[in-house]
């Protein structure tokens, strides 16, 4: 069973540098909600309700602010340090030990995922039981992502390929069993000087133990790491938003659907917002 959630949430931002030079990153502006409660809200949605938050020391601050008091949304998080970036990798030793001996959940704070066929996804996340899962989508930019290769049933994973017959970008949530931590101790840093992922990945579909799920076109999925997407999300949030009755992300909607809150915590949820798009919409759910 998968029971915990981890939401990396540290690293400099280089790429939205001067803004990142004086807030992290995961901080900014996603609609009318700051970016960490996007990963938040796929975490809460895969009903897992323990989570660490990964940021970067003296950092917490800024996250305990935006959250506010996470009691009332039924969930518990604690926060971890990573002293530099030294890659995704490193979040095994940094989290050692919240993981413990469990299986668990991993999301990269600034990943963006929405969509129908995205909810069977999630709820299949907890009955995970063995080796890795994780999650393609089709990019055109292959030199951004990890990319997932398939030759009938080997599969391989290159770190951001220059060329690639595959266009599977593996997105940023993953799930591991406890063999995580013996596959991560063994890594060595990269030429770019980072833990990565996809070593431990590859060390997975080496002992056939890696399995992937592509999202398709019944979801989409955005890594907000660069202008140019922080500004696409924040349109297609805005938009659906402006559109439909539904908010994308409401943490309140959420924990209240998993029967973890009821009234009297969005009550003090209303609170906590004061005046804003978030109070009136949490006005009409209860
Ligand atoms: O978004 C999916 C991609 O994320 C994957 O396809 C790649 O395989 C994976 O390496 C990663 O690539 P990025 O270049 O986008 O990773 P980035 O350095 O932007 O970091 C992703 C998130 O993790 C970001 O929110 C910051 C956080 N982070 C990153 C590093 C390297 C940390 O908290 N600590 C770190 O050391």
């Amino acid at each position: 069973m998968v029971n915990k959630g981890i939401i990396l949430a540290g690293g400099t931002g280089k790429r939205l540098f001067p803004i990142t030079k004086s807030i992290n990153k995961h901080i900014l502006p996603i609609g009318d909600k700051p970016m960490i409660y996007y990963p938040l809200s796929i975490l809460m949605l895969a009903k897992i309700k323990n989570i660490e938050i990964i940021t970067n020391p003296n950092e917490e601050r800024a996250f305990k602010s935006v959250l506010g008091p996470t009691q009332d949304l039924g969930i518990k998080i604690s926060y971890n340090f990573q002293k530099k970036p030294n890659g995704i990798g490193e979040v095994f030793k940094v989290s050692k030990k919240f993981i413990n001996n469990s299986a668990f959940c991993l999301i990269l704070g600034d990943n963006f995922f929405y969509g129908q066929a995205l909810s069977d996804y999630l709820s299949n996340i907890r009955k995970f039981k063995k080796g890795s899962l994780i999650f393609t989508y089709p990019v055109k930019n292959i030199e951004q992502f990890g990319i997932l290769e398939e030759n009938g049933l080997k599969k391989r994973i290159l770190e951001k390929p220059k060329k690639s017959a595959s266009n599977k970008a593996v997105t940023g949530l993953y799930v591991f069993d406890k063999k995580a931590k013996n596959f991560a101790k063994s890594i060595k840093k990269s030429i770019r000087n980072e833990l990565e992922i996809v070593d431990i990945l590859n060390k997975y579909s080496k002992s056939k133990l890696l399995k992937s799920v592509d999202l398709g076109r019944g979801a989409s999925w955005f890594d907000m790491g660069t202008f140019d997407d922080l500004y696409n999300v924040n349109s297609l949030v805005s938009l659906l938003e402006k559109r439909q009755r539904f908010k994308i992300a409401c943490l309140e909607e959420i924990a209240l659907k998993n029967n973890w809150i009821d009234s009297s915590n969005i009550k003090k949820r209303i609170k906590f917002y004061g005046r804003g798009n978030l109070t009136d919409y949490l006005k009409e759910l209860i």
